[in-house]
């Protein structure tokens, strides 16, 4: 008889050219490069045509692509409507995108191929993204301008205001490190959506719908929250054992595959850093230093074995704080980086031509007789 694995640990479901994450080296690669190689310096234009494409883009493809991108931002007027009532209903950021990103099918033409309709759906999340922020704020959305990059376009929808260089370097460095990684919940969701033959914004939405969980893409808000409650280096030690002694989880550590640091945590906190050059600025990374260094110690005092470390959350908590992101805004940010893996593994699982489905071990009883209910 089969045996369960109740979280699919160790499970191989899919073959996939896109990313390989080795979780006891500690190493993360993606189409071919190490995320060290990449992530600080390609444009997310071309991560996008690396992942879609299998090769970074020549310079008059990365042109058109951006060009292309530019031209699909701005939202159907129906889903900025749907995005004000969401706004007055008040609902958090990921259920604002999710809505939205499922309305996009007035917008993008199903006649199209799955690469075509992915540059509209790509080119539109971060539109949604802002447009909200702003309408939860009760201020008007910014037009996107087509003049601008991915990143620093939606830097510019936030505020209005145009994002220094160094901001735009972080945002991209940010959006290629979070672009893709193996075979995680969210990116699951998109292939066995897309392999029963549905379509491309079906499987985004259904993606939306399991990165917004706590376990996946919802920690990043938790773990600076648990960072400003501590507040000074000399209550890390205190706040974070009360958390372990309740039982509670800390935001930002500990990884299904990773069982060192999280790769990805040291490409952030190296971009992070660019970013904290001030003197006030400069405490809170020390004080996110002391309180990663604390929470990995008492980690191994508690849960010995487990080898809990950083995961990408952690830094990426620091990274968009850096960038004047406020918390409700870093789950959706997550999720501007990620639907490009996302699109590019429904690429993939389109052309093996095969549905996903697995079997359920039947634990139920059997061989009950149904007896009609007595009249009262
Ligand atoms: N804090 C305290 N204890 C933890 C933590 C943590 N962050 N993570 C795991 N543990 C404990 C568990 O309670 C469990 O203890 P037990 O065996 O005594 O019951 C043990 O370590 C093993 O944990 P599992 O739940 O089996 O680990 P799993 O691989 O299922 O979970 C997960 C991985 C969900 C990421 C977990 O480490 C966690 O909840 N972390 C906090 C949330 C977080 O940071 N999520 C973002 C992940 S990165 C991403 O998805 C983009």
């Amino acid at each position: 008889m089969n045996s369960v694995k109740a979280g699919l640990e160790g499970v191989v479901a899919a073959e996939t050219r896109l990313s390989r994450v080795d979780g006891q080296k500690g190493e993360l690669i993606i189409a071919g490069y190490a995320l060290e190689e990449f992530a600080g310096r390609a444009t997310f234009e071309e991560t996008i045509g690396l992942l879609w494409q299998g090769v970074i883009p020549t310079p008059n493809e990365h042109t058109a692509l951006r060009q292309r991108l530019a031209e699909r931002r701005t939202l159907p007027q129906a889903t900025l409507q749907l995005l004000a009532s969401a706004a007055e209903a008040k609902v958090s950021g990921m259920d604002a995108l999710r809505m939205a990103a499922g309305s996009l099918s007035l917008a993008v033409p199903s006649d199209l191929g799955l690469l075509e309709q992915a540059e509209w759906v790509v080119a539109m999340f971060p539109t949604i993204v802002a447009a909200y922020w702003r309408l939860r704020g009760g201020k008007t959305p910014i037009a996107p301008r087509a003049d601008l990059s991915h990143a620093a376009n939606y830097l510019y929808m936030l505020t209005g205001t145009l994002p220094h260089p160094d901001q735009t370097r972080a945002l991209e460095t940010y959006l290629n490190t979070v672009s893709d990684h193996g075979l995680n919940a969210s990116t699951f969701t998109a292939r066995v959506i897309i392999s029963t033959q549905s379509d491309l914004i079906s499987a985004i939405t259904g993606a939306v719908g399991a990165l917004k969980g706590a376990l996946h893409g919802g920690a990043p808000g938790p773990a600076l929250d648990m960072v400003f409650e501590i507040g000074s280096t000399d209550r890390a030690e205190t706040v974070l054992r009360e958390k372990l002694e309740r039982g509670e989880r800390l935001m930002g550590f500990g990884h299904r595959v990773y069982k060192v640091r999280d790769p990805r945590a040291d490409v952030l906190a190296e971009a992070a850093a660019m970013l904290y050059r001030e003197a006030g600025d400069k405490a809170l990374y020390e004080l996110v230093r002391v309180v990663e260094a604390k929470a990995i110690e008492l980690l191994e005092e508690y849960k010995p074995g487990r080898r809990l470390q950083t995961n990408v959350e952690f830094y990426t908590a620091l990274l968009l704080h850096g960038l004047n992101l406020p918390t409700d805004l870093f789950t959706p940010t997550f999720a501007i980086g990620r639907v490009v893996g996302w699109v590019a593994h429904c690429l993939e699982q389109s052309a093996t031509g095969r549905i996903i489905r697995p079997e359920s071990l039947y634990v139920g009883e059997s061989g009950r007789q149904w007896l009609e209910p007595e009249m009262a």
